[in-house]
């Protein structure tokens, strides 16, 4: 594997998740692919887990890790082509990139969406300006339209607690105060299309998103309806994606919360969120705490989804 950004670079998910779950019984037996490799990340944007997991699953394979806060220490940077820099952002991210890579074996990247310019965001010029100047193998840590890293920890943790070979596995929206990107809900989606699975989508109108991520899977704008019968239940807020209102809050209506009512329509289901999570806007306390809750493993499987995709870039490097 050269870069990851998507669901199709990590190849046949059921080898991708059988590895996952081979790395998760013997985190260390790859240390030494690591030696002497170091592991840069850089964040544009803040991260509790994707940070620590990724760390842990770089030294876990026996590398040295740094970490650069752009916002923080660093030289504010200018993205566009063509500006006149007469402003604050002393350095280019053309200038940045390469001399970033030159320090470096392997590039993580966290850029979140503008949520202002929808075709901005959907090219994804941060990360792949990383692809293309960098000369390293670069991995998403969350860019604007995606978050691979968090869709494969998510599908290891419904493999590891389904019951059903085929399970219902429902992404429903839920309020939030500020407006969220797309990242999330997109590559869940995408990455449940790629399996078999009963695959739903629920949300008020408005909040439809981008057609090639909702793929085959179902849109039911009735929750309630939606959630019957599921078997994991995977909360989400995110902002709208279609125009005039791209990027814009349409609606915090908490009557769209999940609460103990509304999992009691589903089989059972597991509770899952990617976290960081607003309590009482997203999902009642009751729920989260509930022992279908599984957000703790999930966000633990983050780094088994780190670890596998760093082990094939730096396999990739030979
Ligand atoms: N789920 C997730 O990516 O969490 P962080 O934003 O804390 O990294």
């Amino acid at each position: 594997m050269h870069h990851f950004t998507n669901v199709t670079d990590i190849g046949p998910l059921d080898l991708a998740v059988k590895e996952a779950l081979e790395i998760k019984a013997n985190r260390f037996g790859f240390k030494e692919l690591g030696r002497d490799k170091t592991l840069m990340m850089i964040f544009f944007n803040s991260s509790l887990r994707t940070r620590l997991s990724t760390q842990k699953a770089a030294m876990n394979l026996g590398m040295n890790v740094i970490v650069l806060d752009v916002n923080q220490g660093a030289w504010k940077l200018e993205t566009e082509r063509g500006v006149i820099m007469d402003g604050d952002k002393a350095e280019h991210l053309l200038e940045a990139i390469p001399v970033m890579g030159s320090y470096c074996d392997i590039i993580g990247v966290r850029s979140f969406a503008g949520l202002k310019d929808k075709a901005e965001d959907y090219e994804e010029r941060v990360i792949n300006q990383f692809i293309r100047y960098s000369g390293r193998p670069v991995f998403s840590m969350e860019a604007a339209t995606r978050h691979p890293l968090q869709s494969f920890a998510d599908l290891i943790t419904i493999e590891e607690f389904k019951t059903k070979e085929r399970p219902k596995v429902v992404m429903t929206w839920a309020p939030h105060p500020r407006a969220l990107p797309q990242a999330v809900p997109n590559s869940f989606a995408e990455w449940m299309n790629a399996t078999d699975y009963e695959f739903v989508i629920t949300h008020p109108e408005g909040y439809e998103l981008a057609p090639e991520f909702v793929g085959k899977a179902r849109v039911e704008y009735d929750q309630r309806k939606a959630l019957e019968g599921a078997d994991f239940v995977y909360a989400k807020n995110w902002s709208a994606y279609a125009d005039p209102n791209y990027g814009k809050i349409l609606s915090t209506d908490r009557a769209w919360t999940v609460d103990s009512e509304k999992m009691a329509l589903t089989d059972n289901a597991f509770f899952m969120h990617c976290l960081p999570v607003r309590r009482n806007m997203i999902v009642t306390d009751d729920v989260i705490e509930s022992d279908r809750s599984i957000v703790i493993p999930e966000a633990a499987n983050r780094e088994i989804s780190a670890q596998v995709v760093i082990k094939r870039l730096l396999e990739g490097l030979k």
